[in-house]
């Protein structure tokens, strides 16, 4: 089974590729905008930019895929909030494209997504089948990409992740749980909010998530997350108590004290009822998450 990665050096998609290096039954490619993070033996990394019609188009005539994981995005909330044209190019446009290829190649697409489609009022986890309303641009741009792999393709999954950590490779960008380690590491305090719930994800389980779903036979939309749902600070004081640090320089505030420029939904905890019942997800806790991201 041929495979592509699209965002091979991202945080996750890096995760995933190294997930599957190791099995025979698929011949991996990995290709990213910049030169290959970290070269390894085991796979294809093709340099290209995705906005480039041309350039994606030589990348699936090369590969063949069977598979496609897109892992690339414009991921960071606050830039999306102020380049908005990159941001519709590279969540929007670009995911479009990559669906009409997958229809030419008949390949099946497994596309990452967000919680941040929705808009955070509600007091219980999100279903695949509740209405997104974006508060922000990045979730705009990426419930854009949603709806036009929903109209375009024919053989797809979308994959909402929530808060993603692991350990990052040099390079990579950090997450919240590395972010609180290292400051209360240095004796520095830390402001997290105490009034927006997440369910945050542990990448080796999308990695188990998205495997799962490249050999399922139904379109649609999954939730692929954690089980626990907590908010920013408590997972702020999760790591300091796992990681025996100092909690009290952890300073929880509420989204107005915080005054952040980009809205963030209050509320974006995802239910993975459908990804357990049809692929047998199991994610670990947070704990768990915790002590892999850390301690191995
Ligand atoms: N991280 C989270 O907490 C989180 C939460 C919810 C949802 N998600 C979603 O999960 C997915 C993975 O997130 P992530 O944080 O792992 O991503 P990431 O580390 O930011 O990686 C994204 C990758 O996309 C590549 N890329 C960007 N523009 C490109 C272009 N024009 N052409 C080719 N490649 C391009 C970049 O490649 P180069 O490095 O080569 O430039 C980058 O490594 C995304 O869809 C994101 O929206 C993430």
């Amino acid at each position: 089974m041929n495979v592509l990665i699209v965002g091979a050096n991202g945080f996750t998609g890096r995760h995933i590729l190294n997930s599957l290096i190791d099995k025979e039954e698929y011949r991996l490619f990995g290709c990213s905008l910049h030169d290959d993070i970290q070269p390894a033996d085991g796979y294809e990394f093709l340099k290209i930019d995705i906005c480039h019609e041309d350039q994606l188009e030589a990348a699936f005539k090369w590969v063949k895929p069977d598979v496609v994981i897109n892992t690339s995005a414009l991921s960071v909330p606050d830039y999306c909030e102020t380049h908005h044209g990159e941001a519709d190019e590279i969540n929007t446009m670009a995911v479009e494209h990559i669906a009409q290829l997958c229809n030419e190649y008949d390949c099946r697409f497994i596309h990452l997504s967000t919680d941040f489609v929705f808009d955070g009022k509600t007091d219980r986890l999100y279903t695949e089948i509740d209405q997104p309303n974006p508060v922000n641009y990045y979730g705009i741009t990426k419930w854009h990409g949603e709806q036009a792999i929903e109209k375009v393709c024919q053989n797809y999954a979308i994959v909402r992740v929530v808060v993603v950590y692991g350990k990052p490779l040099p390079g990579q960008h950090s997450n919240i749980l590395q972010l609180v380690a290292s400051k209360l590491r240095k004796g520095e305090t830390i402001r997290v909010v105490s009034d927006q719930w997440r369910t945050p994800t542990y990448v080796g389980d999308i990695a188990n998530g998205v495997e799962k779903l490249m050999h399922h036979p139904n379109n649609g939309i999954y939730h692929i997350c954690g089980k626990d749902c907590l908010s920013v600070a408590d997972i702020a004081y999760r790591v300091a108590d796992l990681l025996q640090l100092d909690s009290s320089l952890i300073q929880p505030v509420t989204t107005e004290v915080m005054n952040e420029a980009t809205p963030r939904p209050a509320f974006s905890g995802l239910s993975i009822e459908k990804a357990k019942q049809e692929l047998g997800y199991n994610p670990m806790s947070l704990e768990e998450g915790i002590v892999k991201t850390f301690m191995e």
